[in-house]
């Protein structure tokens, strides 16, 4: 085919899809105001969403973690786009998405200084090879919500940092994974399958890349050979059972600041598998709000704060996009 003639069709195809307009609302452009509060909450996700994506396209690098969430939103993306005809405008918004991201993913690649050998190999695969769809869904009341927190909240200051998977081993076992041997489907290590589906006590960000690896191992083509389904969603639930009770102890700690991030991890990862204890409405305000209040804290402190903020803004644009696609 004739290469001028193939542009000139995506050109056409892009100003009918109005992708113009993305290639226009470049980098650096304000944060598009949250008019109204009442505002249909149609619109509202897909608002935030533009606006978590435009200031990622600001940032010159993308390090290991905004790569990874880009590269988590546009599977969950396709994923809905498989099992669930969408309609016009959803068509419209999620393929405008879906280009917008790739787009900001090809301008600015991992670069050598700020990821490792390892998560660059993660990178490499995650989402991307050998993965399995699923037909996504919410699903209600699944989760024991009332569990006990009182004394969990007392010491969780001290047990926030304790179990494992810790760092290293999330980074080690998520490789195996992603590059799992389709012709034998078996982990190398025996440790990774352990950290999986081990009851031993685990909190904070232990607990959500425990959950993480199993979302990962579940959505391969392997996951069949290794394990019936049911088993995957037992654990899941059962993990995510203790990361609720987590969230409850947080909640009665008031949700400072210092736990924001963890918390929008446990929704985040959690809501991957559509529980809807925290994949729900109150928490798209509730993390919202976080965003709306770092607004009015002025420039003084982003310097600062852009270390956090940063995570935190690619763990948000995980969630608003999963919200987005379950929540009507
Ligand atoms: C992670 O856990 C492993 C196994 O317990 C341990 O050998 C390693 O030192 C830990 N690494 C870090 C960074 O804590
Ligand atoms: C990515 O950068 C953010 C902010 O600079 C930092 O908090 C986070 O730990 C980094 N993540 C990785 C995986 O390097």
């Amino acid at each position: 085919m004739n290469p001028v003639v193939t542009a000139d069709n995506m050109l056409l195809a892009a100003l009918k899809l109005g992708l113009v307009l993305a290639a226009i609302s470049g980098c650096c452009m304000l944060p598009a105001p949250l008019a109204d509060r009442e505002m249909d909450r149609q619109q509202e996700l897909p608002q935030r969403i533009y606006g978590l994506l435009d200031k990622m396209s600001c940032s010159r690098k993308l390090n290991a973690s905004a790569t990874f969430a880009l590269l988590l939103a546009e599977f969950l993306i396709k994923q809905k786009l498989r099992y669930v005809p969408p309609t016009r405008f959803e068509r419209q918004l999620y393929y405008h998405l879906l280009h917008r991201m790739e787009h900001i993913k090809s301008r600015s690649s991992v670069s050598p200084a700020t990821a490792t050998g390892i998560e660059r190999q993660i990178l490499e695969s995650a989402f991307q090879r050998n993965v399995m769809l699923l037909p996504p869904s919410v699903s209600y009341g699944q989760l024991d919500a009332n569990g006990e927190y009182e004394q969990l909240a007392a010491i969780y200051g001290k047990v926030v940092n304790e179990g494992h998977p810790n760092r290293t081993q999330s980074d080690l076992c998520m490789r195996e994974i992603v590059e799992l041997d389709l012709r034998n489907c078996k982990l190398p290590s025996h440790e990774c399958l352990e950290l999986l589906t081990s009851d031993a006590p685990t909190f904070g960000y232990q607990r959500t890349h425990q959950v993480l690896l199993l979302y990962m191992l579940q959505h391969h083509v392997c996951a069949p050979h290794l394990s019936p389904p049911q088993v995957y969603e037992l654990l899941a639930k059962s993990h995510c059972n203790e990361v609720v009770r987590e969230q409850n102890a947080i909640r009665s700690l008031g949700l400072s600041e210092q736990y924001r991030d963890l918390y929008l991890e446990q929704a985040t990862i959690c809501g991957l598998f559509g529980y809807n204890e925290v994949l729900n409405w109150r928490n798209v305000m509730e993390i919202g709000s976080w965003f709306e209040d770092d607004a009015d804290d002025g420039d003084d402190n982003v310097a600062d704060k852009s270390h956090d903020s940063q995570h935190i803004n690619d763990l948000a644009l995980v969630f608003y996009i999963n919200a987005m696609l379950l929540l009507h």
